[in-house]
């Protein structure tokens, strides 16, 4: 920089956030002006004014950040990657196990999470050398902690209360209990590797960083949310919000996929905590002793070459081939979800039943294909929902068969293998993607890879609740709470032209070929790396 020896440090979005040091910067690049009105933190000294405007590259002077790439990671999740199926291991259910597994093999360290009751789990994941920890839980605790606090407590609670969520205090007691078991055997894992990063995953874990933080102070600790952060009204109900939220600020990054959730988490903060000397500054949280936590939005992806190359694997093909015959003359429409009241599966069965009632034509050319993957069947409201979807499929199915003919929807309750569910994908002319709210969605991702990869001209259907129509704007956005005109939506979608869905599926397949997840976990460690540097330096 000409003419002075300032340094200066810019936030990401440009706002300069320190100035007059020496700082550890790897990826910041930044224009400065002559007179440009840059807001400044209030305790910081104003910098000289640059005489000329300058564009300023900074290159990393400590290797730390860019080493934290390279740094062994303790994940910590509620669930491990594996569990035992009839056949063996194989991957457990969700989108945080299909986005974290791809990362861990390409990352040493070690996976701490539940056991899921399972004895006898392999030393390390299958692909990899990462450790599996697995942590017992005992059958009280999966009932407070697992099925209470975590799955009936705080899941409705962030998916904006779209069920009721429940408030048992032994549930909360047994929350911490295990909160504290994770953090332990988490700190036993970075006690063996001593520059690893922790990261800390999701609604089952949220206290997690600040007990690791209370034990080891110089400690880079990232956390990452799954699913979205409600408005700061709804979290408001919780009546243990304050410990939460002073849990999560145990990380040095709070990291949400879209700007919504993480906007929705700092006015909680703000609101909550604003009296203990909490202080919400641009996207960070400054705490009483000056320690600050950053907050980004950072959209998780899928592992899109590994998913593109299930596409035309032969074995792929073949199953294809086996179940083509099964809906030939027929326009396939499929939804994929984790049996979950927010996926909006009993909305997307009423809208196919609107569509059938309008149109009998379409109830001999048209097939609904409905794969469920079973999920937290203990609760009671998953076990209502299960009921509820399988009444109405009979309803349809009894209403609209035409003697004959095959049935109008078909149903799996069960997981799939990833090149099953690939060959799934290749086939169906249109995913629907309805929740009423989903932090991001991975499904319609893995669609959409598949549909481009195989040269499909399948159409993405999806609701405008999920984090994934903020990427993916070309799909057939909807409102899964309007059925009557979700069915029309599905009408539109299957009318549009071919060359229109191509259009569509390239843009978004190419959005999702440079966002994949990989990107996702070398963006978020440098995140974490460098904001424990930040806080080490300015301490
Ligand atoms: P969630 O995290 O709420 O379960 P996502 O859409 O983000 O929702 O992720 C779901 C993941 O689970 C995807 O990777 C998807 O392929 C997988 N999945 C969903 N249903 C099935 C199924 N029936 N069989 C196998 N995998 C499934
Ligand atoms: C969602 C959550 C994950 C969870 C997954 C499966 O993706 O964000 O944390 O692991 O659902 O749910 P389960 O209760 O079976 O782990």
């Amino acid at each position: 920089m000409s003419g002075t020896p300032t340094a200066v440090l810019f936030d990401v979005d440009g706002t300069l956030v320190d100035s007059n040091y020496l700082h550890t910067v790897c990826w910041w690049e930044a224009f400065i002006q002559a007179g440009h009105d840059v807001p400044l933190p209030r305790e910081h000294p104003v910098p000289p004014p640059v005489a000329e405007p300058h564009t300023v590259r900074f290159t990393p002077m400590s290797t730390s950040v860019t080493d934290g790439l390279n740094r062994p990671v303790v994940a910590v999740a509620n669930r491990l990657p594996v569990q035992r199926g009839d056949d063996g291991w194989e991957l457990s259910p969700g989108g945080l196990v299909t986005a974290l597994r791809p990362v861990m093999s390409t990352h040493p360290g070690a996976w701490v999470g539940w056991d899921g009751g399972t004895k006898g789990m392999p030393p390390t994941l299958p692909d990899s050398g990462v450790r599996l920890v697995p942590v017992g839980l005992s059958a009280v605790q999966i009932r407070n902690y697992y099925h209470g606090f975590a799955n009936a407590t705080m899941w409705p609670l962030l998916h904006n209360a779209i069920e009721k969520p429940r408030f048992e205090r032994p549930w909360w007691y047994s929350y911490r209990d295990v909160n504290a078991i994770f953090a332990d055997r988490a700190l036993a894992a970075l006690d063996e590797r001593p520059d690893a990063i922790a990261w800390v995953h999701d609604y089952h874990l949220m206290l997690v960083p600040q007990l690791i933080r209370s034990r080891r102070a110089d400690q880079p600790i990232g956390f990452f949310l799954h699913v979205p952060w409600p408005s700061p009204d709804i979290f408001a109900r919780l009546p243990w919000r304050e410990q939460v939220l002073t849990g999560l600020l145990g990380a040095d990054l709070v990291a949400f996929h879209t700007d919504r959730y993480r906007g929705n988490f700092l006015r909680s903060c703000a609101r909550q905590l604003g009296d203990s000397g909490i202080e919400v500054r641009d996207s960070s949280v400054i705490l009483p002793d000056g320690r600050a936590v950053a907050t980004v939005t950072a959209p998780i992806s899928i592992d899109a070459a590994e998913f593109a190359e299930h596409a035309t694997d032969p074995g792929t093909s073949a199953r294809i081939e086996a179940l083509a015959g099964q809906f030939s003359g027929r326009t396939l429409l499929l939804g994929v979800d984790r049996l979950d009241y927010t996926k909006g599966i009993v909305e997307r069965l009423q809208a196919v039943e609107l569509l059938l009632e309008r149109n009998p034509e379409l109830r001999t050319s048209l097939a609904f294909l409905q794969i469920a993957v079973p999920s937290r069947d203990d609760v009671r409201e998953y076990r209502q929902l299960r009921d509820t979807v399988e009444r109405r499929i009979g309803r349809i199915n009894g209403l609209f068969t035409e003697p004959g003919n095959d049935v109008p929807v078909h149903y799996l309750y069960r997981g799939l293998p990833p090149r099953q569910l690939a060959a799934y994908y290749a086939l169906a002319d249109a995913l629907l993607v309805t929740p009423l709210i989903d932090g991001m969605n991975l499904v319609c991702k893995e669609y959409v890879t598949v549909q481009q990869a195989r040269g499909g001209s399948g159409v993405l259907v999806l609701s405008e609740f999920t984090g994934a129509a903020v990427e993916l704007p070309q799909a057939v956005l909807c409102n899964p709470f309007d059925v009557e005109g979700l069915s029309y939506r599905i009408e539109h979608a299957l009318r549009q032209p071919a060359e229109d869905r191509r259009k569509a599926l390239a843009a978004m397949a190419e959005h999702i070929r440079t966002h994949d997840v990989h990107r996702w976990v070398t963006d978020q460690l440098a995140e974490i790396a460098a904001r424990r540097d930040h806080a080490r330096f300015f301490r």
